[in-house]
């Protein structure tokens, strides 16, 4: 369907997503009902190894895709850079090719931020104030504002993230920064540090994103100034990070909410589970339905090139190549992870019978 066609259809009526928070299933199941975990193992050590090193051999040489360029610094990134990262719940930690060359975060950090907010606020606060919502739009459409029944989208696209930001802790910007820095930096177990240029680069040509903040403070959806509030989104794409500090990030949402390398609590396991639902639904923004159905994990894409991806109970894993598909998603990486999830046996979907079935039946 056309935007136009799409347009005329929602003026109608016809469309009206939004969310639903009213809705019984969202109420607390009762009291003395006890929350079972039912995860598994990674495999072991060697095989994780392996594995991995399949991946990085088998997508080496291809070459599809396109470097971002609508940010100019992003534009700069070598397009043969490859590297692969797994950390395991364990703090097992390992990896490949450029898996320690650092590059700008953009929406990975996005998940992230979320469950900072989400920590700080409560689930059912941020899904009033944000939306839990896929859009089935690009992470910048202004369109998934305007057509939604109540102006909500969710924290893995550009307003939704903009607006979890400005529902940060804090009184200022600065402070609302310094919160969030802190809590994705306990989530990589290092401090991070954004890259100047980037930023520079960014707050030059980031008209749309400044529109968007705006137009959702016109829906009563921004929680504080949007100029400001998107300029603490902007910095928080620019902190510098490498594919080893992605599935470190991505291994502390797989295991609880605990750093399995610092074994520091970063958040709650109710957190985690719920970033992780929205990753399920929106991670790989209109492709995410593509991405569920062939690898079956959460997940978050970035346009520099990074994707983290998250086994529940297990770990989380990274890659980092910066040529990307049209919906701005890592060529490389979704190849190379969809051989992780197969070979490591992470995909939450599949099962195989209990007992193989009679053959004579
Ligand atoms: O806001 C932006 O456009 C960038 N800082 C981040 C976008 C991004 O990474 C989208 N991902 N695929």
């Amino acid at each position: 369907m056309t935007d136009e066609a799409l347009e005329t259809k929602v003026r109608s009526g016809g469309v009206r997503p939004g969310s639903n928070p009213g809705m019984r299933a969202h109420d607390s199941t009762p009291g003395d009902t006890k929350t079972e975990v039912s995860t598994g193992d990674l495999p072991d050590l060697e095989t994780v190894q392996g594995v991995v090193a399949l991946a990085h051999r088998t997508y080496l040489d291809v070459h599809d895709g396109q470097v971002a360029d609508y940010i100019p610094a992003l534009a700069e990134a070598p397009p043969d850079l490859f590297g692969i990262a797994i950390v395991g719940v364990r703090g097992r930690a390992g990896g490949i090719g450029d898996s320690t060359h650092p590059f700008t975060i953009q929406s990975v950090v996005k998940p992230f931020l979320f469950a900072l907010v989400c920590e700080a606020l409560g689930h059912r606060a941020v899904r009033e104030r944000l939306g839990v919502n896929a859009t089935g739009l690009p992470f910048d459409s202004v369109m998934a504002v305007e057509i939604a029944a109540d102006g909500l989208t969710n924290p893995l696209v550009n307003s939704g993230a903009i607006a979890a930001t400005s529902l940060a802790p804090g009184e200022t910007a600065e402070q609302k920064w310094e919160f969030l820095v802190e809590g994705l930096s306990r989530f990589a177990g290092r401090a991070l540090e954004v890259d100047q240029v980037v930023v520079d680069s960014e707050r030059a040509t980031n008209g749309r994103n400044e529109a968007m903040a705006r137009l959702m403070a016109g829906h009563g959806r921004l929680y504080f100034d949007p100029d400001e509030a998107t300029d603490v989104y902007t910095r928080l794409c620019s902190l510098k990070v490498t594919a080893v500090d992605l599935a470190t990030m991505g291994a502390t949402l797989a295991d609880g909410g605990v750093n399995p390398v610092t074994l520091r609590r970063v958040v709650s396991p109710d957190t985690c589970r719920r970033t992780l639902a929205v990753m399920l639904t929106a991670g790989l923004y209109e492709l995410s339905g593509d991405w569920l159905y062939e690898i079956g994990l959460p997940a978050k894409s970035g346009v520099s090139g990074g994707i983290v991806t998250v086994a529940p109970g297990k770990g989380g894993l990274a890659t980092f190549s910066p040529p990307l598909d049209a919906a701005g998603n890592s060529v490389r990486g979704q190849l190379a992870t969809k051989l992780l999830s197969e070979a490591l046996g992470l995909d939450l979907l599949v099962s195989r019978p209990f007992e193989e079935p009679d053959p004579a039946g």
